[in-house]
């Protein structure tokens, strides 16, 4: 079974309840009928007014006992939501008003709606970008315990099998962090370990990488990765991980083997952790285009809950395969 059927296979399993906030956005109410069609999630919860998402769920057929429509003006718990967003956010100098100000966009709602345990996972972006997705998760659901750092993954479905677990890579972050320290670069390869184990249910092997493999360059831009290294082992990271290192010295076994000797990475990696976000953003849609890997993802990591992102120029199927990858993570 090819990665995107067993993802939808293992998502159905689950039975989540999941809210998408963009109910205006026609990819998204379809997507929300196919997951209700296909029996992939217990409840799909639309943010919205009811006078307008009723009709266009009625238009595709959807049974209003497995679709819910939550309108973020008069939802019964609007009240409550705004004092317990408040007090997320009074210390850093929000007032009650900006709360409930604030609680009108869906987004905002949605995360309220996550963090309060109404929904299982929720995943927007179709009609707004990354960063307001991620600033709605980070205010309102906030981090997972232990972790400093929100960043993503995608996993690159190759062609080619014989690179990562048998053609599957997981990049990261490629999405959320522009230009993390050494301190962040070492929590997203902990939190890409742990998302390598749960999606590819595999034994991460992760190449945290530069333009330098063990020394052969001299720069602060490399020496960032071996620092991150460093903090790794002084974590005593429970998987396998190198540094720094050349992508052709993770991917490339005879590479990896002269460059790199006896390094439990190189030539083998599955998760490639890269330097920025310069990086990892160009580099995954080089290998999506170059290569015509698909790309899935982002999956958003390090939050108390699943919040996934969306590209703007998402397919039907996208959204679908992001919930249920939401759902995994859930
Ligand atoms: N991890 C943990 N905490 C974070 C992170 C993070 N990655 N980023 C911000 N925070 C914290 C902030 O420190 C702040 O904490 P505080 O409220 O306790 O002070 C809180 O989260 C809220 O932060 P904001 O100030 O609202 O958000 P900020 O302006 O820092 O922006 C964002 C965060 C949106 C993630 C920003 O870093 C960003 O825009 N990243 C790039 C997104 C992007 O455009 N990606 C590329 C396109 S995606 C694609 O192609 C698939």
């Amino acid at each position: 079974m090819d990665f995107i059927a067993k993802i939808r296979k293992e998502g159905a399993l689950k039975q989540g309840v999941i809210c998408l906030p963009e109910s205006g956005d026609p990819r998204t109410l379809d997507a929300a009928a196919l997951l209700i069609r296909d029996n992939l999630v217990r409840k799909v919860v639309l943010v919205g007014r009811e006078a307008d998402v009723a009709p266009e769920l009625e238009k595709r057929g959807v049974s209003l006992d497995k679709a819910a429509i939550v309108d973020p003006l008069t939802h019964e718990k609007r009240d409550a939501f705004i004092l317990k967003f408040y007090e997320k956010r009074k210390k850093k100098g929000l007032t009650e008003a900006e709360a409930a100000e604030a609680l009108k966009d869906p987004l905002y709602y949605a995360a309220m709606l996550l963090s309060e345990g109404d929904v299982d996972a929720a995943v927007a972006g179709a009609e707004h970008t990354t960063g307001d997705v991620l600033r709605a998760a980070l205010q309102a659901v906030g981090l997972k315990e232990g972790m400093k750092t929100v960043s993503s993954v995608f996993v690159m479905v190759l062609k080619e099998k014989s690179f990562g677990e048998e053609g599957l890579l997981v990049l990261g972050d490629c999405a959320v962090v522009p230009d993390p320290t050494p301190e962040q670069l070492a929590d997203i390869a902990v939190a890409s370990a742990e998302t390598t184990r749960n999606l590819l249910k595999t034994e991460p092997k992760v190449a945290l990488m530069s333009f330098s493999t063990k020394g052969s360059a001299s720069h602060e831009r490399a020496d960032k990765v071996v620092r991150a290294v460093d903090i790794l082992r002084e974590r005593n990271a429970g998987f396998a991980y190198d540094g720094e290192l050349q992508a052709d010295a993770a991917l490339v076994d005879f590479v990896g083997a002269k460059k790199a000797p006896g390094s439990p990475v190189a030539g083998k990696a599955n998760c490639l952790i890269f330097p920025s976000l310069e990086a990892g953003n160009i580099g995954y849609k080089l290998v999506q285009r170059l290569a015509g890997a698909e790309a899935v993802g982002p999956v958003i990591q390090g939050l108390k809950r699943p919040f996934n992102d969306l590209s703007r120029g998402c397919s039907v199927d996208d959204i679908v395969n992001t919930v249920c990858l939401a759902l995994l993570n859930s």
